[in-house]
């Protein structure tokens, strides 16, 4: 059959179109390279210019991977951050390859041979670019207009103040202001690039806050040396909250149910009614101060304060109770003479009745609490 030999033949030829797409590329970098440095073409100190106003450098952003340090109220972002302005000073009108596509574009990876718009983050306390084998970064340049492409890896390490009201169920936005350094606003403008998807961002599962959206906005700035145009992105950052389900809430409010279980105890059996509720008030107690060894110092009160004081005062009143009600009358549901009317028919006294229900008073009171703190928590 002829089907082998023309397989392979097609074959070749692709391959050798490939081949040919690749070199095409590298003689447009050669070519690129060839006007970036003749002296007469291209000075990379000296701006691109724009006859009708300033250069306008378009922003996208794409955050990888977020950490928040909400101790030092830091957020650290690992992104790519891309540039994308027109220097008409690099035209391709000396293309000569036949097979160059007309959306192709020549690659550069030293970025510093050629004009780069000096974008800076204010608020950022630690920039770092990531280095590997080589630097992540490049420049693409492409043949239609706006023709420079920049791209590299950041890792931004930003102040974020934060309010801590809501802990652990709180959403903090963190605005990231971008800004040229040299270039005023009549040189330069920042614009956020307005395709879809110019600021996008991973949806990290594993860290203890995740980014929930984010919005943008215009910060230009005034000062003594000029106007500056300066573009703001707000990151919505909510903390994952679910580890503290495990972590707090549920050995929180079995310890206050084990509490109210030593009503189920006989009255004769005073010092286990007694250790239960101790017991359960002392892990409470260590269990709160243990927590508050990881969480914000404020000086505000936060959630987990209100949810921890009450359940730590729920089994507090339990305990008082069960010492008032060792030396006091019978106040006891097991005991039936307290409650149970007197068989003539005339109630019980209604002292004990009431000491005799307050367990469930504080057991209702608690679980009503934490109705109201879910509902509390949610608006957050
Ligand atoms: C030149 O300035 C005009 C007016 O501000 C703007 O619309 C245009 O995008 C700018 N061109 C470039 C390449 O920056």
């Amino acid at each position: 059959m002829a089907v082998i030999p023309q397989l392979i033949v097609a074959s070749l030829l692709l391959c050798n179109f490939r081949f040919a797409w690749g070199a095409a590329r590298a003689d447009l970098t050669q070519e690129l390279l060839a006007i970036l440095r003749s002296p007469q073409d291209y000075n990379k100190d000296v701006m691109p210019t724009n006859s009708s106003g300033p250069v306008n450098t378009e922003i996208q952003l794409y955050f990888r991977d977020i950490k928040v340090n909400d101790l030092t109220q830091v957020l650290t972002v690992d992104m790519y951050f891309r540039m994308k302005w027109h220097d008409p000073r690099i035209p391709f009108t000396r293309t000569t390859s036949p097979s160059i596509m007309s959306d192709d574009w020549a690659l550069l990876s030293d970025v510093y041979a050629a004009w780069i718009p000096d974008v800076f983050f204010p608020q950022g306390s630690n920039t770092r670019r990531e280095k590997t084998v080589k630097a992540q970064t490049f420049i693409r340049v492409y043949q239609s207009a706006p023709n420079m492409m920049y791209s590299t890896r950041l890792t931004v390490d930003f102040a974020c103040p934060m309010n801590f009201q809501g802990y652990p169920h709180d959403t903090q936005t963190c605005g990231l202001n971008l800004e040229s350094y040299a270039f005023t606003a009549d040189e330069m403008n920042l614009n956020f690039d307005t395709t879809p998807g110019a600021i996008s961002f991973t949806p990290v599962g594993y860290r203890n806050f995740f980014i929930n959206g984010f919005t943008t906005d215009r910060c230009d700035a005034k000062t003594s040396t000029g106007t500056y145009s300066c573009i703001k992105v707000n990151l919505e950052v909510k903390r994952a909250s679910s580890p503290y389900l495990c972590s707090i809430y549920i050995p929180i409010v079995s310890l206050v149910i084990l509490a109210f279980l030593s009503e189920f105890i006989p009255r004769t059996e005073f010092v286990a009614k007694l250790l239960l509720v101790t017991v359960s008030f002392l892990a409470i107690l260590h269990g709160s101060q243990n927590f508050a060894t990881s969480a914000p110092v404020v000086a505000y009160t936060k959630a987990i304060d209100v949810f921890l004081g009450f359940s730590l005062a729920a089994v507090f009143l339990q305990l008082l109770k069960v010492l008032l009600c060792n030396y006091s009358v019978t106040c006891s549901v097991t005991q039936k003479s307290a409650i149970v009317d007197t068989e003539d028919g005339t109630p019980g006294q209604w002292m004990p009745r009431a000491r005799a229900y307050l367990g469930y008073g504080i057991l209702a009171t608690y679980g009503l609490f934490l109705l109201c703190y879910c509902g509390y928590v949610s608006s957050f």
